[in-house]
C-alpha cells in the first residue's frame, strides 16, 4: 500500500530535516512544497515584476522544475516574497495539481511520498495516511535560522531574524485560503527541546503504529 506522509508547521521548526529522514527510512519521494512558492517568488523577482496577482499567477503556472534547485530560492528575501504570493488563492490553485500529482504518482521503486509545507494535511492531501505538525517556540526557531545563516557566511542579526519569522508566520496563519494550522488528526510535535534524532524517533513510533 502507498504510504503518504503530510508534514506541516511554521518556518524553521525542523520539517525539512524530519521529512528527509523519513523519506530515507521508508523509501519515499520527498517534496518540499515551500520550494514551489519560493520558486514562484524567485521567478517574479527575476522578472522584475511587482508581486501583483496576474504576474504571480503566471509565474506559478509557468514554474520550471529547474528553478527549484536554484540556491537563490533559499534567500531570506525569496522566503518573504514567497509568503506574500502564497496568500493569493489563484497561486495556490496553480500549484495544487503539482503537489497532488507528486503524492499520487511517486517515482518507480518508491513506496510513497512525504510532502512538507503549511497546508499539506489540511488541503493538499487531506487523506494522507500520516499527518504530523512540527512546531517549536519562536525563539528556538529563530535561533536555528540565525545559526543557519551564520553557517552560510551571511551577516544576520538575531532580533531581525525573529521579527521577520514572526511576520511570515503571522501572514501564513492569518490568510483566508489554506492558512497554516494542524489537521485535526495530526500528531503535534514541539521540537523546542528536542534534537533531530529525538524528533525522528517520535515520528517513527507514531508512523509504525499506523502502518
Ligand atoms: O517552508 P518555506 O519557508 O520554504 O516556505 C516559504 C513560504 O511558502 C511560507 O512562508 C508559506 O507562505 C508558503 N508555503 C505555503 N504553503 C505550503 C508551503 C509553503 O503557503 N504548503
Amino acid at each position: 500500500m502507498t504510504l503518504t506522509i503530510a508534514i506541516d508547521g511554521p518556518a524553521a521548526a525542523g520539517k525539512g530535516t524530519l521529512a528527509r529522514r523519513l523519506a530515507a527510512a521508508y523509501n519515499l519521494a520527498y517534496l518540499d512544497s515551500g520550494s514551489l512558492y519560493r520558486g514562484t517568488a524567485l521567478s517574479l523577482l527575476r522578472s522584475g515584476l511587482e508581486p501583483a496577482e496576474p504576474a504571480a499567477v503566471a509565474a506559478a503556472r509557468g514554474l520550471k522544475p529547474e528553478l527549484l534547485a536554484d540556491p537563490e530560492i533559499r534567500a531570506e528575501a525569496t522566503g518573504k516574497l514567497a509568503s506574500q504570493v502564497a496568500a493569493i488563492p489563484a497561486v495556490r490553485a496553480a500549484l495544487l495539481d503539482w503537489q497532488r500529482g507528486f503524492a499520487q504518482h511517486p517515482p518507480e521503486g518508491k513506496r510513497g511520498a512525504v510532502l512538507d509545507g503549511r497546508d499539506i494535511g489540511t488541503v493538499v492531501l487531506p487523506d494522507a495516511m500520516v499527518k504530523l505538525f512540527i512546531t517549536a517556540s519562536d525563539e528556538a526557531r529563530a535561533m536555528r535560522r540565525f545559526k543557519e545563516l551564520q553557517a552560510k557566511g551571511e551577516t544576520a542579526i538575531y532580533a531581525r531574524v525573529l521579527e521577520d519569522m514572526r511576520e511570515r508566520d503571522a501572514r501564513d496563519t492569518a490568510r483566508s485560503t489554506a492558512p497554516m494550522r494542524p489537521a485535526e488528526d495530526a500528531l503535534i510535535i514541539d521540537t523546542s527541546a528536542f534534537d533531530a534524532d529525538q524528533v525522528f524517533r517520535q515520528a517513527k513510533d507514531h508512523i509504525d503504529q499506523i502502518i
